[in-house]
């Protein structure tokens, strides 16, 4: 057993000391999508601080919390509060939650981000299902030793976003009245928003959105065999489509607006995921 999986082993089995019981789903809340855990029930929620092993949040008033209960009746764990590469934090930090994740049972992932959008089709507010993603330039959390007990060394990816669970959200979306966009997601390191000749390289290439996560945490749940679902709330425009600057508080205020509409999408394909 490797120094790896050995300290990723004693955060899940200090978790499952703690809980009781295996999630069926985990939800990684992206900006904006705190409200979402006012609708689980049965809640436990768990600092970053007194989880032994894991990694802590270097923001002040960023604290992040584990959160176990039941969404929509399915049990869950959902993290408030993400590890950026951008903040400093090394890839295998950035993924080590899903690691635990994956070790304590957890066999789905459900990630959720704030993303500019490229494609020119798209309006603030939009929500998007990621199909696919293009990575080249993000540092592979995978990189190193492999680590044969997680997963192969050369894995496969090329249905990394789970086409049923896209299909599955676009239901959710119809349901709950509104169209749900697809598209491609590229990630760029930031925390400098990306330039405007960037963005327009980025169209060609096929992005339709932009953000600054979720690429190394869906990279690592494959590695290990996990369903992945992605989906992006467009928060603004990317960079050089309006004359205007762009900022964190758009992003903030985007997210607040549709954050209802969000919150229900995500239970609704929670409840569908978990039955
Ligand atoms: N670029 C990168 N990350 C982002 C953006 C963006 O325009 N909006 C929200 N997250």
């Amino acid at each position: 057993m490797s120094d790896l999986t050995k300290r990723l082993d004693e955060t899940a089995k200090w978790l499952e000391n703690r809980i009781g019981w295996v999630p069926d789903v985990a939800v990684v809340l992206g900006s904006g999508l705190g409200a979402l855990s006012d609708s689980i029930f049965d809640k436990m929620e768990i600092p970053y601080a007194e989880i032994p092993g894991f990694p802590q949040t270097t923001v002040p008033g960023h604290a992040g919390t584990l959160i176990f209960g039941k969404l929509e009746g399915v049990p869950v764990v959902c993290m408030k509060g993400r590890f950026h590469h951008y903040e400093g934090y090394d890839m295998g930090t950035v993924v080590f939650p899903v690691r635990v994740f994956f070790r304590l049972g957890v066999r789905n992932l459900f990630l959720t981000n704030a993303a500019g959008g490229v494609n020119l089709g798209f309006t603030p507010g939009d929500l998007m299902a990621v199909t696919d993603h293009i990575g080249l330039w993000a540092d592979s959390p995978l990189r190193g030793p492999n680590e044969d007990e997680l997963g192969p060394r050369f894995p496969d990816v090329s249905k990394i976003y789970d086409p049923e669970l896209v299909k599955l959200a676009a239901d959710v979306a119809r349901i709950n009245g509104f169209n749900l966009q697809k598209g491609i997601y590229s990630y760029c390191r930031g925390p400098a928003f990306e330039t405007p000749a960037e963005i327009r390289a980025l169209r060609v290439l096929g992005a339709d959105a932009v953000g600054m996560s979720t690429v190394p945490e869906a990279v690592a749940a494959r590695h290990m065999g996990m369903r992945v679902l992605a989906i992006s709330c467009i928060t603004n425009m990317a960079a050089g489509i309006l004359d205007q600057p762009l900022t964190h508080e758009e992003v903030m205020a985007t997210g607040k607006m549709v954050e209802k509409r969000f919150s229900g999408l995500v239970a609704g394909i929670v409840a569908k995921w978990g039955a």
